[in-house]
C-alpha cells in the first residue's frame, strides 16, 4: 500500500509523469476503481492523462460492494468497457483478461497488417492508493506462469509479465491521486483507506460512516453489533463500544478502540456489502 501522506504536489506531478512515460509503451490502460466508490475512486484528470488510449474500467474489491451490476451497466451505457473483479479471491480475472484481449486485438492486428513483427499487446494498471493494484497484478501474474523479461531500449528496464497468450502486463502500476479536495469524496476515501488514518480526525470520520450505514445499509450494522438503530453517529459508537466491551478502567468508553474496531470491520466487509457513491 502506498502511504497517502506522500500526496503533495511534487509527488503528484512525479506520479503523473511516470504514468505518461509508461503510457507510451502500452496499448490499453486498466483503470482500477473501488467498486464501493466507483466515482470517488476516480482521478479527475485521467481522461486528460491517457487521451485516446483504450481504457478498461475494472471495479475492484467487488466482494465488498453492493450494486456492482448496476454500476457496470452505468459505465457500459456511457460506452466504457467495464468488468468487476475480486482480487482477494480471484473472481472475475478470466473475464478481465478476455476483455483486455478483445480491446487490444485491433491494435495488434493493425501492426501485423503493416508488416510489423507480431508482438503481444501491452497493458498497465492505474489506480489510487490502496485500491488493490498490487493484489490484481499478483492475481493476473498467477493466471499464467510469470515470465518476466527486460525490454531493452528504454531508460529504465520495464518488467513485463505475460498474463495470457499475446498479452503482457507492466509489473508496476501507475499511481493516481484521488479528488481529496472534495470533503465528501475525502470522507469516502478515508472509510475505504485510500486516505491514511493518520491524517484525519477519526472520531467525526467514523461517526459519519456509522450515520451513513444506518441510513443506507442498516441491516449489516444491526446484525453485526445487535444494536438499536439511530441516526446519531455518537450514539451508535457508544452502543457498539458497550456491546464489544471497549471500555477503560472505571467503565469509560475506550473511544480509540471502538473507532479502530468499526473501521477495521467495515473495511473487511463485516458490516455488509455497500455502495457509497450515488448512481446518477
Ligand atoms: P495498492 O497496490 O493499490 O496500494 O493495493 P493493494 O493491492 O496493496 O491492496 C490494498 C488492500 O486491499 C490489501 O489489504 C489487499 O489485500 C486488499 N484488497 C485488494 N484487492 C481486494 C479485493 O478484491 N477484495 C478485498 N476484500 N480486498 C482486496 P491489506 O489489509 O492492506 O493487506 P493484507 O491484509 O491483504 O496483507
Amino acid at each position: 500500500m502506498e502511504n497517502s501522506l506522500q500526496w503533495f504536489p511534487g509527488h503528484m506531478r512525479k506520479a503523473q509523469r511516470l504514468i505518461q512515460e509508461n503510457l507510451k509503451l502500452v496499448d490499453l490502460v486498466i483503470e482500477l476503481l473501488d467498486a464501493r466508490i466507483p466515482l470517488s475512486s476516480q482521478n479527475p484528470m485521467l481522461r486528460e492523462i491517457i487521451q485516446d488510449k483504450p481504457r478498461l474500467i475494472v471495479l475492484g474489491k467487488a466482494d465488498l460492494a453492493a450494486n456492482v451490476d448496476a454500476w457496470l451497466k452505468k459505465f457500459r451505457d456511457e460506452n466504457f468497457s467495464a468488468v468487476a473483479v475480486d482480487a482477494a479471491h480471484g473472481t472475475g480475472i478470466k473475464n478481465l483478461i478476455a476483455q483486455a484481449k478483445s480491446l487490444t486485438e485491433s491494435k495488434t492486428h493493425k501492426l501485423s497488417k503493416h508488416g510489423a513483427k507480431p508482438r503481444a499487446a501491452r497493458v498497465m494498471i492505474v489506480g489510487i492508493p490502496n485500491v488493490g493494484k498490487s493484489s490484481l497484478i499478483n492475481r493476473l501474474a498467477g493466471m499464467n506462469h510469470v515470465k518476466i523479461e527486460n525490454r531493452p531500449g528504454v531508460t529504465r528496464a520495464k518488467q513485463w509479465i505475460k498474463i495470457a497468450d499475446g498479452l503482457d502486463l507492466l509489473d508496476t502500476p501507475g499511481i493516481l491521486y484521488p479528488k481529496f479536495d472534495d470533503a465528501d469524496v475525502a470522507l469516502k476515501l478515508s472509510w475505504t483507506y485510500a486516505i491514511s488514518d493518520e491524517i484525519h480526525d477519526l472520531e467525526p470520520t467514523v461517526c459519519k460512516l456509522l450515520e451513513t450505514l444506518a441510513e443506507k445499509f442498516p441491516a449489516g450494522l444491526v446484525e453485526r453489533y445487535k444494536i438499536s438503530l439511530t441516526t446519531d453517529g455518537h450514539e451508535l459508537l457508544n452502543q457498539i463500544g458497550l456491546k464489544r466491551g471497549c471500555l477503560r478502567k472505571g467503565g469509560l468508553l475506550d473511544t480509540e478502540k471502538v473507532l479502530r474496531l468499526v473501521l477495521s470491520e467495515f473495511r473487511a466487509g463485516k458490516l455488509g456489502k455497500v455502495t457509497l457513491d450515488d448512481l446518477l
